[in-house]
């Protein structure tokens, strides 16, 4: 679980990032799909040229979950049920693909927010999308 140092930094790189959401996730799915090309299976429908009108809005989407959890640390299962319920019954995403993304979220965190990103924060990020990915994947059965 995160200390309060943590914590701060989380939600006060959070603040900084909605600026920039849809960029920002873009450029993490992006990072993941070329890192790891397995993962574009699951956005088949999807167009994944650089910049593509479907990278950003997706892109928006997750970061704009991720803040949303981030404002709810004391009850992030209650945050994320529904998207628990959508990623376990509907997508059934791989369960080892959340620490691939989650990865590939840091490193853009880590090229853009130079200064934001110590070690400390990148801690915070850490335990953060760790406790998030296993939300995501508690439901499947
Ligand atoms: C959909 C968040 C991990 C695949 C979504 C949506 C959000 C989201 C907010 C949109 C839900 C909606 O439209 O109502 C997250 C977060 C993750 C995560 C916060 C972890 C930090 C993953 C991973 C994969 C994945 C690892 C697969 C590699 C998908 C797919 C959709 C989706 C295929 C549906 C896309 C569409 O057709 O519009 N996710 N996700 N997600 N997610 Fe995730």
């Amino acid at each position: 679980c995160l200390i309060d140092a943590e914590k701060s930094t989380l939600v006060s790189l959070c603040g900084k990032v909605a600026g920039h959401a849809d960029v920002t996730g873009a450029e993490a799915l992006e990072r993941l799909f070329l890192s790891f090309p397995q993962t574009k299976t699951y956005f088949s429908h999807f167009n994944l040229k650089h910049g593509s009108p479907d990278l950003l809005k997706h892109g928006g989407k997750v970061v704009n979950a991720l803040g949303n959890a981030a404002g709810h640390l004391d009850d992030l299962s209650g945050a994320l049920s529904v998207l628990s319920d959508l990623h376990a019954f509907q997508l059934r995403v791989d369960p080892g693909n959340f620490r691939l993304l989650s990865h590939s979220i840091q490193v853009t965190l880590a090229a853009h927010f130079t200064s934001e990103f110590t070690p400390v924060a990148q801690s915070a990020w850490d335990k953060f999308l760790a406790a998030v990915s296993e939300i995501l994947v508690s439901k499947y059965r």
